[in-house]
């Protein structure tokens, strides 16, 4: 009972309700996210019905319902407790989606995420640490990662926003949080950047440093080292701008499989980029 009420003053409870789970090392209790911080954590994912919804440790399948019902998404609960999942399914057929749904019986550290575009988690701290490695190296990027109450540590958020959510700690009411992150493409390392923009040969080495979606680098034109000025990476879109002596270049691109292609504008006027991986 220490342990699990330890558990539900992490969730901020009023009192503990915990389920018996122990597929896992890394476990959180069941508690539900109020319906109004649903709505807000879908909202701010940006749910549209082309998307596929996961919610990881999915209890009574609320998250997954909404999604559905009221975005018209695609979506899946992955829960490794039997009786929510059953209660899960009976949820979606009374709500008119269990065409648009599936709950995964299992443990959420073994479910193939790729299917996601957007993932919503409200997991305990240790096990959204956890997590993080997975979901940056299984969704593809662009994916929304939405988290109720708990972060991702030193993978800052792109947005949070904090509310009053009236029905939170049984009906007393408290404080919800919820926080978007957008998983970054991989912009790290050198890559030999091509150009008509650049002046001759139209070529430049680029050194790019990246901490998750926060990216610096510098450009080296013939042996003159430039830095990037406001270098930004949002999901696979990649923006910066390079003064390559005749005024500044705005490069904005993709980065793709092994290579970066885009556009870029100057004062007289926009051409093709590309980089390629080098190292
Ligand atoms: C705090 S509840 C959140 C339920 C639901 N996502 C919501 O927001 O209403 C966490 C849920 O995750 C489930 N869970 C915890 N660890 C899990 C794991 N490793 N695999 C699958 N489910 C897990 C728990 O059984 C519990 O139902």
């Amino acid at each position: 009972m220490a342990a699990c009420t330890a558990l539900a003053a992490a969730l901020a409870l009023a009192s503990c309700s915990v389920t018996t789970g122990t597929q896992s090392d890394f476990s959180s209790p069941y508690v539900p996210t109020p319906d109004s911080t649903v709505e807000r954590m879908l909202a701010l994912g940006g749910v549209t019905p082309g998307d596929t919804v996961m919610d990881l440790g999915s209890g009574d399948g609320r998250i997954v319902i909404a999604a559905a019902k009221r975005y018209g998404a695609r979506a899946i609960g992955v829960e490794y407790d039997p009786k929510l999942v059953e209660v899960s399914r009976l949820n979606a057929r009374e709500a008119g989606v269990a065409d648009r749904v599936r709950f995964i019986e299992g443990d959420l550290f073994k479910v193939d995420l790729s299917p996601a575009s957007v993932v919503t988690v409200y997991l305990l701290p240790d096990v959204n640490l956890k997590l993080r490695d997975k979901l940056l190296a299984e969704l593809r990027p662009g994916t929304r990662v939405v988290a109720h109450d708990f972060d991702l540590e030193s993978w800052r958020p792109d947005r949070v926003e904090t509310f009053y959510a009236p029905e939170k700690n049984r009906g007393g009411g408290g404080t919800s949080r919820v926080m978007l992150w957008i998983v970054p493409a991989e912009a790290r390392g050198t890559w030999a950047l091509r150009s008509p923009a650049l002046p001759a040969p139209g070529e430049a080495d680029l050194r790019i440093s990246q901490n998750f979606q926060a990216i610096e680098g510098q450009a080296t034109l013939g042996r003159r080292p430039v830095a990037l000025a406001t270098p930004t990476l949002r999901g696979p879109e990649i923006r910066f701008t390079l003064d390559a002596g005749d005024g500044p270049l705005a490069f904005d691109g993709e980065v793709r499989e092994g290579e970066m292609v885009g556009t870029v504008r100057g004062k007289a006027g926009t051409w093709p980029w590309r980089a390629t991986h080098e190292r």
